[in-house]
């Protein structure tokens, strides 16, 4: 009974992604990512718009499909392999940098705000963390609560440029603004 359900959904959605790959409309405009940043001496959370958003790709490799750029990076990027349920305490972003979630479980809180986030590893598991000891005193409270390992890329800014944006609002952002 399940392997039949399995099959209907891998079914359909393996006709979606070919009904996608000749499609040449975007699905969505841009990419929406929490920003760890800091304000008046203390980190806040905001959810930011990416801009500008998503272009048709004419690359080799990935030609028609959805493509945003970043913005430029450098530096020393990371790998991060953190253990089940670790707790990685309060800290300064040691650099502005991009940090992209793979697997696993981010529980972000703020010591002077009520604020927090919620950042599940994969496909919509970028953020922006921004908030160095420069600018914020007391930085950010993660925890890593799930059972699985937490796998992270961190990869900073090229000369702290943050990349263009429109702020949404305030606090993380929500699981339908972030969906992919
Ligand atoms: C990158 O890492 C190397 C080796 O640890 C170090 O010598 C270098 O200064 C680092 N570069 C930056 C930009 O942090
Ligand atoms: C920022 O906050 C830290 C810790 O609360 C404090 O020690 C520091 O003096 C503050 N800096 C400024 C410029 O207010
Ligand atoms: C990002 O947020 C904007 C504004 O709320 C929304 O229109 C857009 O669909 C969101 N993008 C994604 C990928 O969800």
């Amino acid at each position: 009974m399940v392997s039949v359900k399995l099959l209907t959904t891998l079914l359909t959605s393996t006709a979606a992604v070919a009904a996608t790959a000749t499609a040449t409309a975007p699905d969505f405009k841009t990419l929406n990512v929490t920003v760890i940043g800091a304000h008046n001496n203390k980190s806040t959370l905001e959810c930011w718009a990416i801009e500008p958003g998503f272009t048709e790709s004419s690359q080799a490799g990935t030609a028609g499909s959805e493509v945003l750029n970043l913005g430029p990076v450098s530096g020393n990027a990371s790998f991060s392999v953190l253990p089940a349920k670790f707790d990685g305490g309060r800290h300064n972003a040691p650099a502005m940098q991009w940090v992209i979630f793979l697997s696993g479980l981010a529980h972000i809180t703020l010591p002077h705000s009520g604020k927090e986030a919620w950042i599940r590893g994969g496909k919509e598991g970028a953020i922006l963390a921004l908030d160095t000891a420069k600018v914020s005193g007391d930085g950010h409270i993660t925890k890593y609560p799930s059972d699985e390992v937490t796998v992270a890329m961190q990869v900073p800014l090229q000369g702290n440029k943050v990349p263009g944006h429109q702020i949404l609002h305030g606090g993380a952002c929500k699981g339908e603004e972030v969906s992919l």
